[in-house]
């Protein structure tokens, strides 16, 4: 019994960003931007919600399928457009998706790699019990970072951009689609990445402090256990799979910063040509990052049926995943 991936779709914010525009209202550089995290521009929505970027996504990705054969939506994202209903929940009433049961997830950058271990394990288990069986499903990643940005922190802000990426699942008996994954969260003890919510105090309750609604992150703290959390998650799943880092054909990591990807490569003495790297025009677009990336090398010829491949995500949390799977 395998889940794997038959359909993809990606879609990018509006409005291109470069770091020459950043430098027009902060005080940055090109040169520092480029060396420091390897991204030149950013894509930022400007008339497009969260919905919109995830509905296109999926709507490509849905090519050629039939939408009322989708029995599960599952968005990941920390930007939903509202708190309710679900983003899952307006991507199926904007679709039509009238069988499907949807809910959103948040783990942050991870988003991704924990919704495809849920989907699969939710997918596996309905065929183990009476009652629904879940045949498809739709992964979605999807997220408005910059309304999240704190844009007088020229630390944090120059990394982020918005997007969409979806990717639909099948279930299909003696094929091998997903091989194994391996997530592991640790504490953000020292609140690395942390982005609050504000809301309306009660008559019941003192005055609470809200904590800060931008995005808060201390750049080196993050930078340290990226590189930590991905050796750890990608050295598991390997393990996991009992297999070794030279019989995985291409690496999808999360687009972070170019450095923490040139860091796992020669950690598992691969060449980088081995992985897929889109930050330099993306940013770091969170929980859309990998099915962004992903698509990308799809589209590109760099991934083709049969290879093995693995993705990695690592986030706030703090969270971290690897998964490994054959393409169909
Ligand atoms: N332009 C110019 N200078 C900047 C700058 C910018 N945009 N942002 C920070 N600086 C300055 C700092 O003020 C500091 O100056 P100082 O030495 O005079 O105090 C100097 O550059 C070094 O700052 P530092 O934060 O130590 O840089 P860094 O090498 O750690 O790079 C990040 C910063 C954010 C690029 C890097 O830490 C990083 O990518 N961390 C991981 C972030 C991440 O992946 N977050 C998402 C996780 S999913």
């Amino acid at each position: 019994m395998g889940v794997g991936i038959i359909g993809i779709g990606k879609k990018t914010a509006d409005n291109v960003i470069t770091n020459e525009d950043l430098c027009k209202i902060m005080d940055t550089s090109n040169e520092w931007i480029v060396e420091r995290t390897g991204i030149t521009e950013r894509r930022i929505a400007t008339t497009q919600k969260s919905l919109d970027l995830a509905v296109e996504a999926t709507k490509e990705a849905l090519e050629g399928i039939d939408y009322d054969s989708i029995d599960l939506v599952i968005v990941a994202t920390i930007t939903p457009d509202m708190l309710v209903p679900s983003m899952a929940s307006l991507v199926k009433m904007h679709l039509g998706l009238k069988n499907a049961i949807v809910f959103d997830l948040n783990s942050a950058c991870s988003g991704f790699v924990y919704t495809l271990w849920t989907a699969e394990s939710l997918m596996n288990a309905s065929f183990e019990k009476t009652g629904r069986k879940i045949n498809r499903a739709l992964v979605i990643g999807s997220e408005r970072i910059s309304r999240m940005a704190d844009w007088t922190d020229r630390g944090s802000c120059i990394l982020f951009g918005d997007g969409a990426g979806a990717v639909v699942l099948e279930r299909r008996e003696g094929e091998t689609g997903i091989i194994t994954t391996f997530l592991k969260n640790y504490d953000d003890v020292n609140q690395a990445l942390w982005c609050g919510i504000e809301y309306e105090p009660n008559p019941f309750s003192g005055d609470e402090v809200s904590p800060p609604r931008t995005l808060q992150m201390s750049g080196i703290q993050v930078f340290k256990f990226a590189v930590t959390a991905v050796n750890e998650v990608m050295e598991q799943v390997l393990e996991y799979a009992g297999m070794d880092a030279d019989d995985v054909d291409f690496y999808v990591p999360h687009q972070a910063n170019l450095r923490i990807i040139k860091s796992a490569a020669a950690r598992f003495g691969q060449s980088l040509d081995k992985f897929q790297i889109n930050i330099n025009t993306t940013g770091n677009v969170s929980a859309a990052s990998i099915p962004m990336a992903l698509y990308d090398a799809v589209k590109a010829g760099k991934i083709k049926e049969g290879d093995t491949i693995m993705v990695v995500g690592f986030g706030g949390g703090l969270s971290a995943g690897a998964t490994l799977l054959k393409m169909w």
